[in-house]
C-alpha cells in the first residue's frame, strides 16, 4: 500500500509485524470520521492478508497517541450527524477488537478520551513513561461514546472506571501501570522498540492458536459488551443534545473554563 505524505492514516510498516500511525499531528491526532473510516479501511485491508500477525497503532508526532474524538469537528453537528458519528467511532473500535490477529497500542503521549478508547479496544498496551490518560469527557458534558464506559470496567474494574469518568483526571503511564491500564512501561525512546520486539515475539508463535486465543478471550464478555455499548450511545446522545455539553465544548474551543448548569 502507498504512504502517501496527506493521509490520516499511514501504513508505516507491513509484513508479519504492520504498524499504523494515525497522522493528524496539528490536532494531537483527534479521531474525525476521515480517521475513523480510515481505520475502518485500513483493518479491512490488513484481514485480507493472512500473514499478518500483529498489528501496531500509534500516534504521529511528539506529543500525542490521540487526543480524543474531534471536538471542532463535533460541536456544531445535529442529532443525526451526532449518531452517525458516535456509531461510526464505536464501529471503528469493534473492527479493531475483532481483527484477527493481536493489535498493540503504543502509547506514545497524550491517550484521551476516544484515544483512550482506542487504546482499549486494542488487545495490549503499552506506554511511554510521558504518555498521559484519561477520559475527560465529563469537562464537555459528555460521556465515553466510543466503548470507554464498557472496556475500561472490563480491563481495569468498576472503581477505576469511576473514577476516571467521574473526574475527567488525567493519570500518568505508571499510575496506568499500577492500575491494570497500561501493559508496559516502556522509555519514551523505546517505546516502538519494545513494542515491535513484543510483536515479534507474539508473531514467532503459532499463528491459528493465537488467533483462537483472541476469539475466545473477547467472547468472554462480548454479550454484556454488545448490551453495553447500545446503552452508552443512547446515553451519548441525550447529553450531546444538552446545554451543558454546547457549553463545554464552546468554553474548550474559546480556550476558557465551561459553566455547567445541569441542563
Ligand atoms: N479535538 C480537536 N482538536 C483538538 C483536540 C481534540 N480532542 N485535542 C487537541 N486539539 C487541538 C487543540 O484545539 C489545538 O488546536 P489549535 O492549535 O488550533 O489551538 C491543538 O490540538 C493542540 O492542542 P493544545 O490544547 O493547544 O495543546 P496543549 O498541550 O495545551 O493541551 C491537551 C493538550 C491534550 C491537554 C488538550 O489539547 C486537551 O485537553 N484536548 C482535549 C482532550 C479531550 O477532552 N478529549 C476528549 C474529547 S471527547
Amino acid at each position: 500500500m502507498a504512504i502517501m505524505e496527506e493521509e490520516v492514516v499511514k501504513i508505516a510498516a507491513q509484513g508479519a509485524v504492520t504498524e499504523l500511525v494515525i497522522n493528524r499531528p496539528q490536532t494531537l491526532n483527534a479521531l474525525n470520521a476521515d480517521v475513523l473510516n480510515s481505520i475502518i479501511l485500513a483493518f479491512e485491508k490488513l484481514a485480507e492478508d493472512p500473514s499478518i500477525r500483529v498489528v501496531l497503532i500509534t500516534g504521529a508526532g511528539e506529543k500525542a497517541f490521540v487526543a480524543g474524538a474531534d471536538i471542532a469537528g463535533m460541536a456544531d453537528l445535529g442529532p443525526r450527524a451526532i449518531a452517525d458519528y458516535v456509531e461510526l467511532g464505536q464501529r471503528c473500535m469493534r473492527t479493531i477488537e475483532n481483527f484477527d490477529s493481536p493489535v498493540i497500542a503504543a502509547v506514545n503521549g497524550y491517550a484521551l478520551g476516544g484515544g483512550l478508547e482506542l487504546a482499549l479496544a486494542c488487545d495490549l498496551i503499552f506506554a511511554s513513561r510521558k504518555a498521559k490518560l484519561g477520559q475527560p469527557e465529563v469537562n464537555l458534558g459528555i460521556i465515553p461514546g466510543f466503548g470507554g464506559t464498557q472496556r475500561l470496567v472490563q480491563r481495569c474494574g468498576i472503581g477505576t472506571a469511576r473514577r476516571l469518568c467521574f473526574s475527567g483526571e488525567l493519570i500518568d503511564a505508571e499510575e496506568g501501570k499500577s492500575i491494570g491500564l497500561v501493559d508496559k512501561l516502556c522509555e519514551p525512546e523505546m517505546l516502538l522498540e519494545d513494542v515491535r520486539k513484543y510483536a515479534a515475539l507474539i508473531a514467532s508463535k503459532a499463528p491459528l492458536a493465537v488467533r483462537k486465543a483472541k476469539s475466545l478471550l473477547r467472547q468472554a464478555h462480548a454479550v454484556q459488551l454488545l448490551g453495553g455499548l447500545r446503552l452508552e450511545i443512547e446515553a451519548f446522545l441525550e447529553l450531546f443534545a444538552s446545554a451543558d455539553r454546547e457549553e463545554g465544548m464552546r468554553a474548550f474551543l474559546q480556550k476558557r473554563e465551561p459553566k455547567f448548569k445541569a441542563v
